[in-house]
């Protein structure tokens, strides 16, 4: 029996359907289809799917151009909209293309990897038979999952994959693409956060040589001949080109093209804004919207979904119209305070992950003094990060460190001006309102 997953962003569920569909459908898709109405929901955190997916119809026409070039390497800061461009992709495919997806932001093991995409095949109804034909996979496990669709069945059936797949990983892997090739089905590999799980194994002592030859093998695929109906698309949030430089192995992925997913224009941050408005009932005024947008700085969607979350929370609660003036002070004591501190946090707390106690110590100090200063040359910039690395200061590690930075969308660098500027203004201000206290502090 055929089933239609619906998501209610906590669980997915499964409910059965009369009819064939392999359609992902989120519960708001679903009581659109039934009521027949068309709304833009104000969505804070998870990805967007169906009419809550706003203006990027120009770049999914770019996406689906570059992926029947070629292998595409989507780029963007956290929270930009990459998975719900690539849910986009999964929803409303195109060129017979089918579209395998996997979230890679937890796995260290190329098995697991491996083991992700032969079950998210197995799942399909179409595909479904490559999955099953492969010498390792355990087919009583996946026959007693299918017949209760327990998450237990699931679970058993995952480590004995794994277990499976654990020796000679290449091999078997090399096995299920041989097969996904043979079957001459166009199918797209989407690999979301690709690069954090590289960058996770290369910090592991005991991965690192591991991550060399996952991303060898990978290439050694995409390469072959045999594979011309496959695509890969992978997708990350901190730039690959600083994880490859790490490992030495920059060139595992020059087959990929590079797409960066910008913010939205003007004309469609504003057309967003006046949806949302609508949907919400809550009329804004056009000093309102061009307040929120002044505020915003860096159009991101994410971001003007939260302030408006904001707007719309205050409104209910003290009923005070909405001007400019209040929309400042909700951006000031809401979108920056503490409720919404949680948004941001993960750029703090990276720097704890990635660097060494006295190399974050600087780049604290640099990004404080950067918040504070707005834009600083590259030398006053060095000066702040000799000043607290003291002695083993190096120009070299200097400048890596700022690639880095840059490549994680910390920081832009200004070539006219030779200068660095926070990527984007409300990240500089929530850095301000939570971080620039402590220069006083601890000096
Ligand atoms: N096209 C869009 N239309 C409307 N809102 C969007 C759109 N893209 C992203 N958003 C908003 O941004 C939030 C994050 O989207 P998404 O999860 O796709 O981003 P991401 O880049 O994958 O984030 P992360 O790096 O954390 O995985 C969504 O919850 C939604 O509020
Ligand atoms: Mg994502």
């Amino acid at each position: 029996m055929e089933h239609l997953q619906l998501r209610n962003y906590n669980s997915d569920i499964e409910i059965p359907l009369p009819h064939n569909t392999n359609l992902l459908y989120n519960k708001t898709v679903l009581c659109e289809m039934f009521s027949g109405e068309i709304m833009l929901i104000n969505r804070v955190g998870p990805p967007v799917r169906g009419d809550d997916f706003f203006g990027r119809d120009a770049f999914m026409e770019l996406v689906w151009q570059k992926i029947e070039a070629g292998h595409v390497l989507l780029a963007a800061p956290r929270r930009f909209g990459k998975t719900s461009v690539m849910y986009r992709l999964m929803d409303q495919p195109r060129g017979d293309y089918k579209i395998i997806h996997a979230d890679l932001e937890h796995f260290i093991e190329p098995v697991e990897l491996i083991s992700e995409l032969i079950l998210k095949m197995a799942k399909d109804d179409q595909l479904s038979k490559i999955s099953n034909s492969l010498s390792y996979f355990p087919k009583k496990l996946w026959g007693r999952f299918r017949s209760n669709f327990e998450e237990v069945a699931l679970l058993q059936l995952k480590i004995k994959l794994r277990e499976q797949l654990s020796s000679q990983w290449r091999e078997k892997g090399d096995e299920f693409f041989h097969k996904v090739a043979a079957s001459e089905q166009p199918i797209l590999f989407i690999l979301d956060e690709f690069p954090m799980m590289i960058d996770r194994m290369a910090q592991s002592e005991t991965h690192r040589e591991e991550a060399k030859t996952l991303l060898r093998w990978l290439r050694a695929l995409r390469v072959s001949p045999e594979m011309k109906n496959i695509r890969f698309l992978i997708a990350g949030s901190i730039g690959i080109g600083y994880v490859l430089n790490e490992l030495g192995d920059i060139a595992t992925i020059n087959d990929f093209e590079q797409l960066r997913l910008e913010p939205f224009s003007p004309r469609i941050a504003t057309e967003f804004l006046q949806e949302l408005s609508k949907t919400a009932n809550l009329a804004l005024s056009q000093p309102s919207q061009r307040k929120i947008l002044d505020l915003i700085g860096t159009r991101v969607p994410y971001f003007i979904q939260i302030l408006f979350s904001e707007i719309v929370k205050a409104y209910t609660q003290d009923g005070e119209a909405i001007t400019p003036r209040k929309i400042e002070e909700i951006y000031h004591e809401k979108v920056l305070g503490v409720d919404c501190k949680t948004y941001f946090d993960h750029y703090y707390g990276r720097l704890r992950d990635y660097y060494e106690p006295q190399e974050e110590r600087a780049i604290k100090r640099l990004l404080r003094e950067l918040a504070m200063a707005g834009s600083l040359t590259r030398d006053a910039s060095y000066s702040f990060y000799r000043l607290e690395m003291g002695g083993p200061a190096d120009i070299e590690q200097f400048n890596y460190l700022m690639t880095n930075l840059e490549n994680d969308f910390y920081i832009r660098f200004h070539t006219a001006s030779n200068s660095y500027e926070f990527s984007c203004k409300l990240l500089r201000d929530w850095w301000l309102r939570h971080y620039a206290m402590h220069i006083s502090l601890e000096h």
